[in-house]
């Protein structure tokens, strides 16, 4: 570990609660700093004595502790922290979590913070395979929620054995300190680099309720943002409107319109490596109605005036002092991918195109997968169909490379 981390560690109650005793004594012992929270069931466990002593903290359980509320309040409780750990995470905790509950301090807290979440499991295998549990874990690892465990093993329960165990504690600082890292340690290729990328689609008004759009999820884009986080960059994420989780360790700022995306690019020059992953709307509505437009009997439909809206990829490419070095564009095309890809490159003056097919047949828009050709003045690339996920890993690695090499050349 490179710095001493503030953990916030939840204690569930299950009989595996006393393996956070010996959990916080080797964090500490690191350099970390542990605040406890304990869950009203934890007490029949584990005593806040001991936590406390532990810790060297206060442990909290109540969230109507008005003391508290004044010193800490639970929102700057769950925010002041790298990260949370919920340990043994009991089936109902999961529950509860997995359904936004916030009737405790523990559920207020996690509903309440940004920062990374790892939980780790315990209950009796019976409960872990039961299909509600089964639902639960894979709802929270959609939003978002990292797992270690459960461990599989002979159960307190005599003659029960399965998978339930809590992790051991070197295993659980292990997952600890690798969501901490995020990549940053392993000598990550983009460590100490600045990396903007816009994704998602561009609402463009027409009155105060309707407005013009497209079909783009934001799933690449956000892909994008999470293996260039794992490579060790400072990511800015800027994202027109989607309903995907917030990835951690990345500052995302949400814009609407096409003009909006453009000002939150330039406020957040300079950086190393841009990728314009948007899907940004050609045109906006000339004058949008300041009030609902109304329809009148008799009167012909409205006809909407439109205006183009900046090319921001293009804006951002042009050389300048403020030019990212990188500057990497799509072409989502539904036909002549190639012909109109290459047509992009050079009008828009981008480093790379990534190409890609997004007929409704290609299932791209919204789907998991993608297949991307990458253009560049060195020639086309076309690479195999693999997860968006994989497919952002990929160019993120190829951009470190890129940048290196340029800078290289350049000394
Ligand atoms: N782009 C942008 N700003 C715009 C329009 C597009 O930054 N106002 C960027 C996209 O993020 C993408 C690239 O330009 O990286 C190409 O987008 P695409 O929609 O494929 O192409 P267009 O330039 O809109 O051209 P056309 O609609 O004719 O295909």
């Amino acid at each position: 570990m490179a710095s001493a981390k503030r953990i916030l560690l939840i204690i569930g109650g299950g009989i595996a609660a006393y393996k956070c005793l010996e959990l916080i004594r080797r964090l500490r012992e690191r350099g970390h700093s542990v605040r406890a929270i304990m869950t009203k069931a934890a007490h029949q466990f584990v005593t806040p004595l001991s936590v406390g002593a532990l810790t060297n903290e206060r442990v909290l359980t109540d969230l109507f502790d008005l003391d508290d509320e004044r010193e800490i309040g639970h929102i700057r409780l769950a925010r002041d922290n790298d990260i949370i750990i919920v340990a043994p995470a009991t089936a109902d905790l999961l529950a509860r979590m997995a359904g936004g509950h916030a009737d405790d301090l523990a559920t207020a807290v996690l509903l309440a913070t940004k920062n990374p979440v790892l939980v780790a499991p315990a209950m009796n295998p019976a409960m872990w395979l039961n299909a509600a549990t089964r639902r639960n874990v894979a709802q929270l690892q959609k939003d978002g929620i990292e797992f270690v465990g459960p461990a599989a093993g002979e159960m307190a329960e005599r003659g029960e054995a399965g998978p339930g165990r809590l992790v051991e504690v070197p295993q659980l600082i292990a997952a600890i300190e690798t969501v901490l890292d995020e990549g940053k340690e392993k000598g990550g290729l983009l460590a100490g680099r600045h990396v903007i990328v816009t994704s998602g689609p561009t609402h463009e008004p027409i009155d105060p309720i309707r407005y013009l759009a497209n079909r783009s999820s934001g799933k690449q884009g956000f892909e994008l943002a999470v293996a260039a986080r794992d490579l060790g960059a400072r990511v800015t994420l800027i994202s027109g409107p989607v309903s995907l989780p917030e990835p951690h360790g990345v500052d995302i700022v949400r814009i609407k319109t096409a003009a909006e995306m453009l000002e939150a690019v330039r406020a957040s020059l300079p950086a190393d490596i841009a990728v314009f992953a948007a899907a940004v709307a050609d045109w906006r509505v000339a004058s949008p109605e300041l009030e609902k437009i109304k329809k009148t009997e008799g009167k012909a439909a409205p006809a909407l005036a439109l205006i183009e809206n900046t090319d921001i990829l293009k804006s951002i490419a042009q050389p300048g002092p403020a030019r990212p070095s990188l500057v990497i564009g799509f072409a989502a095309e539904t036909q002549d991918v190639l012909a109109h890809a290459k047509k992009k490159l050079k009008s828009k003056r981008a480093d790379w195109i990534i190409a890609n097919d997004v007929s409704p047949s290609s299932g791209v828009m919204g789907g998991e997968n993608n297949t991307v050709h990458v253009i560049s003045a060195a020639g086309v690339e076309s690479w195999p169909e693999m997860s968006k996920a994989k497919v952002a890993r990929k160019i993120m690695e190829r951009a470190a490379t890129e940048l290196h090499a340029k800078r290289t050349a350049a000394e």
